[in-house]
């Protein structure tokens, strides 16, 4: 596990943009495992620049997403979908028919989820998978529990994860209760994982995912355990190391 410190969330993004654009550069053809939450934002946004100066390529590249909010609608401005067209397809010249997440809108969840391993499975696999950390070390949506997941699944958010997804919402009960989610056995399978972190506030789960028990009650824990894994964090995020 390597860490990369960076000084703050700006040169978090630009560090962690650096590593996706190599893998782009290095495999125009590549997959890359993508992921939304607010961590990512900046490292999109310099990936969006690094295409505008002509510096990246993203016509042979293709993505899959972690996960996707159950029930919401793709035109919904809180689905991942939409997330990720504002973000980054929307502003970069990657074939929309090359990137993909979970259905939401399928609402038959066993078939959404195997649906969704099929396509996974017929990109060849995962190049470099970017993950976010949740506060309590969910990884896509994969919540504390009594196994790691290995498939796509859907799962009942816990109610912290409501909590800190509230923001984004306009009341409480807007926030979904399910979401569709790729397994932790199919991010562990990902070449490369580059796991994005910022603030104070992750700081306590930093050290008890990265340097704590191997368990499926902190799920990014199982990140230890993978051979080629990046965490590019700010001072903040990693001042209890
Ligand atoms: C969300 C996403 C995760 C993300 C996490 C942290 O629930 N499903 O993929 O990593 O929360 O989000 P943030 O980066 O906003 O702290």
């Amino acid at each position: 596990m390597k860490i990369v410190r960076a000084k703050d969330y700006e040169d978090m993004s630009r560090k962690a943009a650096n590593i996706l654009a190599a893998q782009v550069i290095m495999k125009p053809n590549c997959v890359l495992g993508l992921a939304t939450g607010s961590t990512p934002i900046g490292a999109y946004a310099q990936l969006v620049e690094r295409y505008n100066k002509g510096d990246l390529d993203f016509s042979e590249v293709t993505t899959v997403n972690l996960d996707e909010y159950r029930g919401l609608p793709r035109d919904n401005d809180q689905s991942y979908y939409y997330f990720m067209n504002d973000n980054l397809f929307g502003k970069v010249n990657i074939n929309p028919e090359r990137t993909f997440l979970p259905n939401g809108m399928e609402p038959d969840s066993e078939k959404a989820c195997r649906d969704y391993d099929r396509i996974i499975e017929q990109t060849g696999g995962v190049d470099l998978q970017l993950l976010g950390l949740g506060h309590n070390g969910h990884i896509g949506f994969n919540e504390p529990g009594d196994a790691f997941e290995l498939r796509t699944n859907c799962v009942n958010l816990t109610e912290s994860t409501i909590k800190a997804n509230q923001r984004f919402f306009a009341s409480i009960e807007d926030v979904p209760r399910q979401a569709y989610t790729m397994g932790i056995g199919t991010i562990m399978r990902a070449k490369k994982i580059l796991v994005v972190v910022s603030g104070e506030d992750k700081a306590q789960i930093i050290k008890e995912a990265f340097f704590g028990a191997i368990t499926p009650k902190v799920p990014a824990s199982v990140l230890q355990l993978h051979r080629n894994v990046t965490i590019v964090a700010d001072e903040a995020a990693l001042s209890l190391i």
